[in-house]
């Protein structure tokens, strides 16, 4: 039966993680050395990252030395993560709705794992929730979809077929979400799941940020971390202290 919280039944299928398997992975690795190299963590630093999925960014930093702890709505997901733990790296089922119970050198909510929530007061409770997970002086490292950029290029309708499931995407943006209805035919029956993100723009992000306690320390617009353009960047990554 599905719940009401699309992210909780649509992220916990395995379709999910075929529909997006061939996102990048060594892009997402460049992304993470760039960054603790810009934070100058050091390797007794422990990072969260939340929320992790299967844990594609969590096992390149503690590959890279770092203390990690991984966490997740998704059962399924943090299954598929727990062969990877050493003593060093861990990974739980946990709602980012609900408060953390200590503190990191470093957050991360990577890849849009923002956004889901009906209301902004959500949104500010998930990020005072992270402001209160942080040691002094400890960073946020929020990567997320530059709104305008997927609002100039939607792509109404897409037909992707993966590992033999035909997905028929449709993309709209009403009422301030950017809303994407994904339908396929698999094991016997017909599948129809829903994600929505909020439309939340670089203005908006700031406002969220500010509003908990946050102060920007920098803005970029990619992976290899050159500068933000509203217009043309791929995507909206903040770091704030
Ligand atoms: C777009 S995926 C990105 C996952 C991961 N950061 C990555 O890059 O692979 C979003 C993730 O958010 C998780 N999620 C959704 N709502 C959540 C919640 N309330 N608390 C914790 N995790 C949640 C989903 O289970 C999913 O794994």
């Amino acid at each position: 039966m599905k719940t009401k919280d699309w992210f909780t039944d649509w992220f916990d299928t395995s379709y999910y993680h075929i529909l997006y398997k061939e996102r990048n992975d060594s892009e997402a690795q460049v992304f993470m050395k760039n960054v603790t190299e810009l934070l100058c963590l050091s390797k007794a630093n422990h990072v969260l990252d939340l929320p992790c999925g299967k844990g594609r960014h969590a096992v390149f930093l503690n590959s890279l030395g770092y203390r990690v702890t991984g966490k997740d709505l998704s059962k399924n997901s943090i299954k598929a993560a727990k062969p990877f733990e050493n003593d060093t790296l861990n990974f739980e089922v946990h709602d980012m709705r609900k408060p953390l119970k200590r503190k990191y050198d470093a957050i991360f909510n990577l890849f849009t794992s923002f956004g889901y929530f009906e209301e902004d007061r959500e949104d500010l409770l998930i990020l005072e929730h992270i402001k209160k997970g942080l040691k002094p002086n400890g960073f946020f490292v929020f990567d997320f979809l530059n709104a305008i950029v997927v609002k100039a290029n939607l792509v109404s309708k897409e037909i992707k077929n993966v590992e033999g499931i035909t997905f028929h995407i449709t993309r709209e943006i009403i009422n301030g979400f950017i809303i994407k209805n994904i339908s396929f035919f698999a094991e016997g029956k017909e599948h129809t799941y829903t994600e929505r993100v909020k439309y939340l723009d670089i203005e908006k992000m700031t406002y969220y940020l500010n509003k908990v306690g946050f102060t920007i320390i920098h803005t970029f617009g990619d992976y290899q971390l050159n500068s933000f353009n509203p217009e043309h960047s791929n995507r909206l990554i903040l770091v704030a202290k």
